[in-house]
């Protein structure tokens, strides 16, 4: 299993400050955002991790977890990163989320992989059994929001059996978004190349968990972590108290 994260993008609704950086190294309490979604890899037994990012701060990342690495092997500990083998793509433009398995085509070369976003922050869950347990198809994670109508969003039947996903919708069928982590098999690359522009211009992860979702080949798992996509300033403030306050009842991340 070969791990990507997202970490592109022009995230303009964090400006001004993202102007001068990427959202994704901006600080989350004590860590640079990237650092989390890393983590939650290497926690899941990935290792072996592509970054991608937008070119105007990528010599930022390089720098940012070449140190950490570096500084890691001086002390001789392991650390966070320990054995993460890192390698770095750019994306050059904000082509959408499908976009990462076309220019991670040859980093995953025959391999199953994880995509986490660079935003996306999860606490309190431990994705390793599920992502060593996958075999085949998709397969992704749905929580109950109060506010659907910011994600992807999954219908389910009484059996709990995903029957749709909508990008977005104005009238969710459900509170159930889809969180940033998916896991795919090698026909991602495949089925990533098929996919067309949306209204809004970008190769949708939702149509590609479309194309699972027709073929029976989803696994939608319900997840009862906490979650937050730090994208906007609210929530970015709230997962910062979060993680504040439950350092200070001694919680390690
Ligand atoms: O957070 C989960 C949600 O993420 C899902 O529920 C949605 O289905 C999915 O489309 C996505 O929605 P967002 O509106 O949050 O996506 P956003 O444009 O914020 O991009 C997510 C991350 O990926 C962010 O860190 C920026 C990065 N990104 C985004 C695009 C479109 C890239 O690196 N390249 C891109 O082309």
């Amino acid at each position: 299993m070969k791990g990507i994260v997202l970490a592109g993008g022009s995230a303009t609704r964090l400006r001004p400050v993202t102007y001068i950086t990427s959202k994704q190294l901006l600080l989350v309490y004590d860590k640079p955002m990237v650092y989390y979604p890393i983590k939650t890899l290497v926690k899941a037994g990935i290792k072996d991790i592509l970054v991608i990012v937008a070119p105007t701060f990528s010599g930022s990342f390089v720098n940012l977890l070449s140190m950490e690495q570096q500084k890691e092997k001086e002390n001789g500990q392991c650390g966070d990163f320990c054995g993460v083998d890192f390698t770095f793509k750019i994306q050059l433009s904000p082509r959408g989320l499908s976009d990462a398995f076309i220019i991670g085509e040859d980093f995953i070369g025959d391999d199953d992989v994880t995509m986490i976003l660079g935003d996306n922050i999860f606490l309190g869950h431990d994705f390793s059994k599920e992502i060593q347990n996958f075999k085949s198809g998709a397969m992704v994670f749905a929580k109950e929001v109060p506010d659907p109508e910011r994600f992807g969003v999954v219908e389910f039947d009484k059996n709990m059996k995903a029957v749709s996903i909508e990008e977005k919708p104005k009238k969710p069928k459900s509170n159930y978004a889809v969180v940033g982590l998916y896991t795919y098999d090698n026909k991602v690359v495949k089925h990533a190349k098929s996919l067309k522009p949306s209204s809004r211009g970008e190769i949708e992860i939702t149509d590609l968990n479309n194309i699972y979702l027709k073929e029976n080949k989803l696994k939608v798992n319900t997840f009862d972590g906490t979650w937050a996509d730090a994208g906007t300033f609210d929530s970015l403030n709230d997962i910062q108290n979060e993680i504040r306050a439950r350092k200070s009842k001694g919680e390690v991340f």
